[in-house]
């Protein structure tokens, strides 16, 4: 680790598995296996999905989702990304995904996506699976700061970073193209950063 007169500077961050697994007993974040396939198929499979995260495929297959957890192994192993399946602790289930990807390992940001199932959406699960992930981010795997995009129109997500405590910085507009709905999309940016940690 380097110091700088500003503060930590964390050198090359490196992502690995949490020991033990974040859970908050409501929600637990577990790394995909091959046995999630059919209900990452299933969740995917869904107009929101293809609507507001317009680089999965659609419709969405089982080949697709297998190919997806092939991945994640892989990124896994290399600490570049860590990739999490969010389990429903009451009923054991697959409610969603959410996932670090590192940006910068130099300055040590990185980037939390996420997706839930539409039957396990509006209970909170996203929210908590959002605040255990960049606590753990923040406190314990060494990122500096942990960025969220989102496009302005999708009300719900927006509204997931704004309760899991981020702070809008703004919009990068026109920064990304929607293929699907043939347009240029407008991103809020989000961040939670080492200071904020409470
Ligand atoms: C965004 C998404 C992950 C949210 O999942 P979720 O589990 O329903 O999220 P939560 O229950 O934690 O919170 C959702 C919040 O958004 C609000 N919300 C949902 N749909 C909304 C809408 N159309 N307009 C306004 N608010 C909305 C809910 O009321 C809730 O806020 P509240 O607790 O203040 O009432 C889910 O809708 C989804 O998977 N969407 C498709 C994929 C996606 O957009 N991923 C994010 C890409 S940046």
């Amino acid at each position: 680790m380097l110091r700088f007169p500003g503060g930590l500077y964390r050198g090359s961050m490196e992502l690995r598995p949490p020991d033990p697994p974040l859970s908050d007993r409501i929600v637990s974040l577990r790394p995909w296996t091959l046995d999630d396939v059919p209900a990452i198929a299933a969740a995917c499979d869904d107009v929101e999905i293809a609507r507001w995260i317009h680089a999965l495929p659609s419709p969405y297959r089982v080949s697709d989702a297998r190919e997806y957890v092939v991945s994640t192994e892989s990124a896994w192993k290399d600490g570049l990304g860590v990739f999490f399946a969010v389990v429903d602790c009451a009923s054991g289930d697959v409610a969603g995904s959410i996932a670090l990807q590192v940006l910068d390992r130099e300055l040590a940001n990185v980037e939390v996506g996420y997706w839930t199932a539409a039957p396990a959406r509006g209970r909170g699960l996203t929210t908590r699976a959002l605040r255990l992930l960049s606590d753990w981010a923040l406190r314990e795997a060494g990122a500096q700061r942990v960025q969220l995009r989102a496009d302005v129109l999708n009300t719900a997500s927006l509204r997931v970073a704004e309760k899991a405590g981020y702070t809008r910085e703004g919009t990068l507009r026109a920064s990304g193209f929607n293929a699907r709905q043939g347009r240029r999309v407008d991103y809020a940016v989000f961040s939670l950063v080492a200071g904020d940690a409470t």
